[in-house]
Order: C-alpha cells, then structure tokens, then sequence
C-alpha cells in the first residue's frame, strides 16, 4: 500500500512554526442539554449583568463542574440534583490562562440530570469581541451605544458561562432586558414582551427556544434599528435591519436573501428550519459578517446598497458575502464541525457555495471565473509556503484558534471542493451533500463524514483522493514533458510538491484529477484520469503535430503546471487570439509567474508573456495581470528603476484604458464596469498623465459639487490623487472623510490616503487611522494602504512596532492584528528587514500573529532571493522596452 503522509517530523522541519500552547478541552464527564439564559445590557453605563440556569447531564460520576468563561464576574453559583438537593461549590478555580472555571463540590454528582445556575457580570467591552458595545449617532444628534455579540470562535465565554466548545450541542431559551424604546433581537422570533416589574422603562423581551445549535451560534442585539421585510418563496421571514432612516439601503440584500433561501432548499433539498432570519448592519465589527443562527451580523459595507453611492464590485461582494453567511445556515449551523481542526468544513465548504448561489442569481457577473482570481490562486499563493499548514489543521487554544481563519480554511478549502465537485459532477456532489447534511443534522462532523457521504452518492474513492489535499500541507507542480507518437501525442507527467523557494521539498504525493484540452477545441477537456503514482504517461489520440495541449482547462485542478520552454511558447498565438478561454489565460500566467518566483525561469519570460495581453478584454484575465503587476512592483520599489517599470505599466494597460475611457455606456456589463475601474486605477497610480489631468479634474468638480463622481470612479479618482502628494488634496479628502455618511464611501476614502509617497503626509495618515475620526474596525486597513508604497512600507513598520502595544490592547488579538501583521511585512525585500522582523516578533510575544509572522518572514527571505537573482535582468529588458517604444 502507499502512503500520501509525510511524517509529521519532516513538516516540523520544514516549517518554523513555534510549539503548540499547551491545551486541553473540557472534560466529557458532564454534558450541557439546554440554557435558560436571562441578559440585561446597559447602554449607558456599558456594563451587563445575567444570570443562566443550565440544565446538565452528568455521564461520569465527578465532583468537578469545569466550563469555560473569561472576563466575568460570577457569584450565586448552585448546582440542583435529580432529588432536588440544591449544593455549593467547595471552591471555584478560575484559570485565566485556560479561560475556564473550576467548581469543586464535596460529593461526587451521580449519573444522571442536574441544574447548574449562577448569576454573572461583565462589562460591554470596545474589542468587537464576547457582548460588545457599538456606538452610532442617533437621529437626534446623541451619541449612544448597542449592545451586539461576537461569538466565533471561543468568545460565548465572555458573555455566560459555557462549555465554548462547537460539539457540545445545546438549546437556548433567551431572555433579555432592554429599554422599552430599543429593538431587541435574537436567533429566534420573539414569543413575548412585557414590561419590566420595577422600571418601567424596561421591558422584558423572550425568544423562541432554538434548536440544538453551538455556543459560538448564540447572538443577541439591543439598539436602534429600522428595517425592511419580505417572505421568501419557501416561506421563511426575511429582515434586513438598517441603521435608523436607511431602510432602503437593506432592499438589495433583502432581495437577494429571499432568493438564495428557496435556492438553497432546492440545492441541499432541506428546508431552512427555523420561522425567520434577520440580516443586520453593525457599526462596529471585526470580521466582514457572521453566521449566527436566525440572526447574521455584518459590517455595514458587507450589508447596505446605496444606489447612488456604491459600486458595483462592492454590490457583488455584498452578494457573494449574503450567499456566504446564508450557506453557514445548512453547513455550519444545522451539520457543525467537531472540532476547529475542521473549520474548513464550514469556511471552505460556504466560500465554494457563495459562488454557486451569486452564478445563480447574477449569471452576468460570470462569478466562477473571478473565483479564481479571488480565491484559487490566493490558496496557492499562501500554500507554497513551508509555513502554511494542512487543511485539517491541529488547533487547541483560543489563540490558535483565530489564526486559522485564513487562506488555508477558506481558499484552498473552497479550491478543494471545486476540484471535488467536477470531479464527481453535480448530481453525485448534490446527492452526497444532502446526504450528509441529513444524516448529521443538528450534530458535529469530522472532515472523514464528508468523505463518506460523497464516497457513497458517487461510488468514487473520495475519501482515499481527498485525504491526500486535506491532511497534506502544500500542492504539487505538474512536470509536463512531450513527444509526438506518429498521430498521437505522448505527455508525461510528473508530480512534486511545488515550493515557493523552487527547493523540492519533500516527499509528498497527491491524488491528483488530470484533465487536458487541445487548440482542436480549446473549449472541450479531452481527457480525464487520475495521477495516483510519481509519474506516468498519456497518449493522446489525433493530436499531430503544431497542435498544442494544455493540460488543467479551466483551472480547476488544485496544482500548478509547469511546461519546457517550447511548448509554452505555442501558447503565446492562442493567448494574443484569444482563442484560449479565459481562465486557461490566466492559468497560464499565474502559473508561470509562480515558477518565476520560485526561480526555475527569469522575470524576463514572464514580462514577455504580458505583451502577449495587450489585446484582452476579459475583466479577470485583467486582474490576474494585475496581481502579478502588483507583486512585482513591490519587489521593484526596492530599485533604482522603478520609472522603467512604471512605464511599462503605463503601456500595458495603454490600449484597454483607450477602449474603456471614463464614461459607462448605456447599458454596459457589470464586468466592464469592473474592468473600468481596475484599469482607470493602474492608469492613475502608474502616472499615466492624461489619467492623472482628467482625475484631478473630475475630483475638483466632485469636490465643488459640480459634477458628483459616480461610485465606480471614485476609487481610482482618489488614490490617482492622493498620489500626487499635495498637502491641500489630502485636506480635502479628509473632509470628504468627515462629510461622508455611508461607509462604504469612508473606507473608500480611507483607503486611498495611503497613495502618497510624501514622508510627512504618511505620518498624517498614520495617525489618521488611529484617531478618534476611524472606528477601530477599520484602522488597520488604513494603515495596511500606507504599507503598499515603498516609503510607506517603512513608515508603516516603524510605526507598527512604535505602537504596537496600544494595537494588542486595542484588538486583545483575533483577526484583525494578524491581517495588519501579514500585510505590513511580507513585501519587504532585504536579509537586513527579515532579521529585524524575525526578532520583534521573538521578543514582543504578539498574541495571535505566530503564524503569520512565521508567513511573512519566509516571505521576504523569498523576495530577497528573486530580487537578486532578477534584479538586473528585469532592468535590462525594461530598458531595452523603453528605447523600444521611443
Ligand atoms: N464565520 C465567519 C466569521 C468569522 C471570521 C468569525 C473570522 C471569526 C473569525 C463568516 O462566515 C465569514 O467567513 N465571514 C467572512 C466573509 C465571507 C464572505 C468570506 C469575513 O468576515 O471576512
Ligand atoms: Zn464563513
């Protein structure tokens, strides 16, 4: 028999990552069957009391109640036995570290049900994290707060006491305490409200008991909100909750919830199961939405159109991130993971459905070709680091928790199931899911049910297939070599894990679905087998000479390709035809500029191939250009001739830009709208100068209120100005901030003021985004835009290690300080940056950044090592495309 595993030892030394904290999860012993939880947030004060009653099921005989909680005070601590006899804990550990809570009884709990209830306190805290607090404007001019809930992954416990943990399944029964004038929701309808006895300002609101769901599934939100309304075809009450007087705001995503709840139904063939489920906009929020049961939070730029003030790629995201939440219904919170090892079950497995739900209401936005550009080739980007890390990925605590939110868990998780999907055709796929979904309903899963489900619908080695992507780190290079049998075509294909640094890494091996087509019809895969073995051969019949073959169509496979120099060159006719589908155009270039980075071939190829492209007019075969576009120019900010490259920017996109120009035409696709903006915004940042006269022109007149620029321009408008370094634009563009009511517009703006180069005005962005005028949310992605410029890379460093004690305290970790953590560093390009970086990060322990860090140093030793193999060689050919074109 084969083995597909590497040992666990060679990945430790291939990888760098620091040993695991010691964890441990709470014990079997006794199980929580249902929670009767009572909640009084107050607003003003920003502090909450509650108390819980817990009903248990004691399965060993313990004297020791451990569950988890963390920031709360808890008194009135009592445990009910079966006979009725109430006892108090002996003694009551809290372990800080551990996040959990000790009661020691002095008899040993027998068999059977118990009741624990406790009282408890907490403060509405500002780390967007637990039961927090959110503060808007209210329609009178006031400054006020909502309470709001965040509970994914391990934060439940800062709210009530808990077992925090996905497999311990309970219901709820919630009750909250509110201001009589304030919308208080829940997972479930509300059943009743009824004054509160003793402040009549007070009313006591009670929810519907939910099914069995997780602790991290569990929201509440208290505030002021207005809302839209409708029944989707299958019968379920949709609301979209909008901050007060922007009801209108929430239609397009009340619209597309209505559509996507029947589309789901038909897709799993299982009824949403609970009566309603509310979408809501949060102002204050750390991760773009959240899936709770019955009531999914959002950032308010993931929630609400405006349709004056947004854009279209904003709208699809909207869409795509309504479809996201809205799948997590079915796989997440009806068929739960585990454990977080298996969080890709859910993350993986919604970033795929979102795609199939957007195909299918938005059929113009062609959505399965910009998932590979928004997520296929982000997987492989970050997976051809020895520091990435296996799908199933072992997790213990909290802290580790949250770094596995990543390009891993979502992007190679939704890559995998593609390739899984076409591998068994939708009926199988469909069939398998439903079947899986059914059997696991209202329970926890390991990534091996999966497995079995489709194994079963499709009579396919699944799980035999499958294991080798999920437990392996990595993905293998393709070695296609060629020769021509007569008629026919023989390929070999050779399989090694594809390594960032170009070293052969180690020995792993994949399963890995091959499919083929031909320039006889570049539209039909001709050939579709397994590679189960090293290498092997193919013969492909009918294939003469001069015709070419590329192997992986529509990119879909979860590998890259690499050709000998000859064949490639076959493809160049085809690319500059078009007559190659698109995302086998864009395969092709993302694949050889990852061979670039490794260094099996020069820079040099890979510009070549770009003028290849000066005729496309795929919007994202565009944005594959642009990523590399914009991953060489981080490398060549580190030079001296960057102007030569601005240059050749400025000429690629030359002939596309002239065809699009400024206006919309009537009517136009969504693609080219998006296409307009891409390009506008290249023009703009490269310096091309009539791009550069026509957006300081336009933003005088949006500015004057002469002529209000449409929202697909504004972005490229205001980074082509802000990057013209004048200290009066960037004035007004902070007012613009300041004027700006939908935030969507905000972050626009926000986001553009990293453009500049000008050392004194990156200091003014820098403390921009952590004053009072940016909600916390929101700060690092401002400080990530002024990271995108060579001057601001430093500043940004500079500043970061400067501040970044006010950041931990700040965040307390999570997300957010891992993205600013990754986006900061990993475009440096020198040994002198990686030490520097290597070091801060062993000696200020940053909570929740290890592996990110650990990423990102490995990530500019590789920028180092291309920039001096390459360095004079791209020169070179720039110069030599200068005289050219003089
Ligand atoms: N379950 C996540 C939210 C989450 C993310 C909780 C990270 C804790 C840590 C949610 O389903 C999600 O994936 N949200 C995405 C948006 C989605 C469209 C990719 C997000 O917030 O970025
Ligand atoms: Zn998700």
């Amino acid at each position: 028999m084969r083995t597909y595993f590497i040992t666990l030892k060679t990945q430790l030394k291939l990888s760098k990552m620091p040993e695991p904290k010691p964890f441990e999860r709470l014990p079997q012993s006794i199980q929580p069957k249902h929670y009767d939880i009572t909640l009084q947030p107050n607003l003003t004060k920003c502090i909450f009391k509650g108390w819980q009653t817990i009903d248990l099921e004691v399965k060993e005989p313990t004297a020791k109640v451990q569950l988890n909680t963390l920031d709360l005070t808890l008194s009135e601590v009592k445990l009910t036995l079966e006979s009725g006899e109430t006892i108090t804990p002996l003694s009551t550990d809290i372990s800080v570290p551990n996040e959990t809570v000790s009661f020691t009884f002095d008899q040993t709990l027998p068999k059977g049900p118990a009741q624990l209830s406790m009282n408890f306190e907490g403060e509405l805290n500002d780390k967007m994290k637990g039961f927090y607090r959110s503060n808007y404007t209210s329609v009178s001019g006031e400054e006020r707060y909502t309470a709001v809930t965040q509970f994914e992954a391990t934060d439940a416990r800062r709210c009530f006491p808990c077992w925090d943990e996905p497999a311990h399944k309970a219901t709820f029964n919630i009750t909250l305490i509110v201001p009589k004038d304030r919308v208080a929701l829940s997972n479930m309808p509300e059943v009743s409200s009824k004054p509160y006895e003793g402040d009549e300002t007070l009313q006591v609101v009670k929810f519907a008991k939910s099914p069995l769901m997780s602790t991290y599934l569990v929201a509440v939100v208290v505030g002021e909100y207005d809302y839209v309304e409708d029944t989707s075809s299958d019968g379920v009450k949709v609301r979209v909750y909008t901050p007060v007087g922007k009801s209108d705001q929430g239609s397009f995503a009340l619209e597309v919830a209505t559509k996507v709840l029947p589309y789901y139904k038909d897709y799993f063939q299982i009824a949403y199961p609970l009566p309603k489920i509310d979408l809501i906009a949060i102002a204050d929020f750390s991760v773009g939405a959240m899936e709770n049961w019955g009531l999914v939070t959002y950032r308010e730029t993931c929630l609400l159109v405006d349709p004056h003030n947004t854009s279209a790629s904003q709208k699809q995201w909207i869409a795509l991130v309504v479809g996201h939440e809205l799948a997590h219904q079915w796989f997440g919170n009806l068929v739960t993971m585990e454990w977080w090892t298996h969080l890709w079950l859910n993350e993986g497995y919604a970033s795929f459905v979102e795609f199939l739900c957007v195909d299918h209401l938005f059929p113009e936005y062609d959505i399965w070709t910009q998932f590979v550009t928004d997520t296929y080739i982000c997987a492989l980007g970050l997976d051809s680091l020895k520091n990435s890390h296996p799908i199933e990925v072992p997790v213990g605590h909290p802290s580790e928790v949250d770094e596995i939110f990543d390009d891993i868990s979502y992007s190679k998780g939704a890559s995998v199931i593609r390739m899984l999907h076409q591998y068994l055709g939708d009926k199988d796929f469909r069939l398998g899911m439903h079947n899986y979904l059914t059997q696991h309903s209202y329970a926890n899963t390991f990534t091996e049910d999966l497995w079995a489900a489709l194994g079963k619908a499709s009579k396919k080695p699944v799980g035999k297939v499958m294991r080798t992507w999920t437990k392996q780190t990595g993905f293998p290079m393709i070695t296609v070599a060629s020769h021509q049998d007569g008629d026919n075509r023989v390929l070999t294909l050779t399989q090694q894990r594809f390594l960032a640094d170009g070293s052969s890494g180690d020995s792993s091996q994949w399963m890995v679905p091959l499919s083929f087509s031909t320039s006889k019809d570049p539209s039909k895969t001709v050939m579709e087998l397994i590679l189960d073995a090293e290498s092997t051969h193919v013969t492909l019949d009918g294939v003469t000479p001069g015709i070419w073959v590329k192997v992986n169509p529509g990119t879909i496979g979860y590998y890259r390709t690499r050709y000998p120099p000859e064949l490639l060159e076959q493809f160049i006719p085809a690319i500059r035809s078009k007559t190659l589908p698109p995302l086998d155009r864009l395969g092709l270039l993302d694949d050889l500029f990852a061979m670039v980075q490794a260094g099996h071939t020069s820079t040099v190829e890979v510009l070549k191939l770009l003028e290849a492209f000066m005729d496309e007019d795929n919007y994202t075969v565009w944005s594959e250009i642009h990523h590399c576009i914009a991953k060489l120019n981080q490398l060549i900010s580190n030079t001296d001739y960057h102007p030569l490259f601005a240059a050749f920017v400025r000429r690629l996109f030359s002939k596309i830009g002239d065809k699009l120009g400024w206006e919309a035409k009537a009517g136009e696709s969504h693609l080219h709208t998006l296409l307009r903006e891409l390009v506008l915004t290249q023009r703009g940042l490269y310096g091309d100068k009539e791009v550069v006269e026509e957006a300081k022109r336009r933003l005088d007149r949006h500015i004057s209120g002469a002529a209000t620029l449409p929202a697909d321009l504004r972005s490229p408008v205001y980074k082509t100005v802000v990057a013209l370094n004048d200290h009066k634009t960037y004035d007004q563009m902070v007012k613009l901030y300041r004027a700006a009511d939908l935030h969507e517009e905000k972050d626009r703006i926000s986001r553009s003021l990293g453009a500049t180069k000008d050392p004194n005005l990156i200091q003014r962005v820098l403390e921009f985004a952590m004053s009072d005028d940016v909600r916390n949310q929101d700060t690092v992605f401002v400080i990530i835009s002024v990271a995108m410029t060579c001057p601001g890379r430093s500043a940004a460093w500079a500043f970061f290690k400067a501040h970044h004690q006010q950041l931990v305290d700040r965040y307390e970790g999570g997300y957010l300080i891992a993205r600013l953590v990754k986006y900061i560093t990993e475009n440096f390009a020198s040994e002198e940056m990686a030490t520097e970086v290597e070091s801060f990060f062993s000696e200020k322990q940053i909570p929740g950044t290890d592996r990110t860090s650990q990423q990102s140093l490995e990530t500019i030793r590789l920028n180092t090592a291309w920039l001096k193999r390459d360095k004079e060689a791209i020169k070179k050919y720039l110069q030599t495309c200068a005289e050219k074109s003089n």
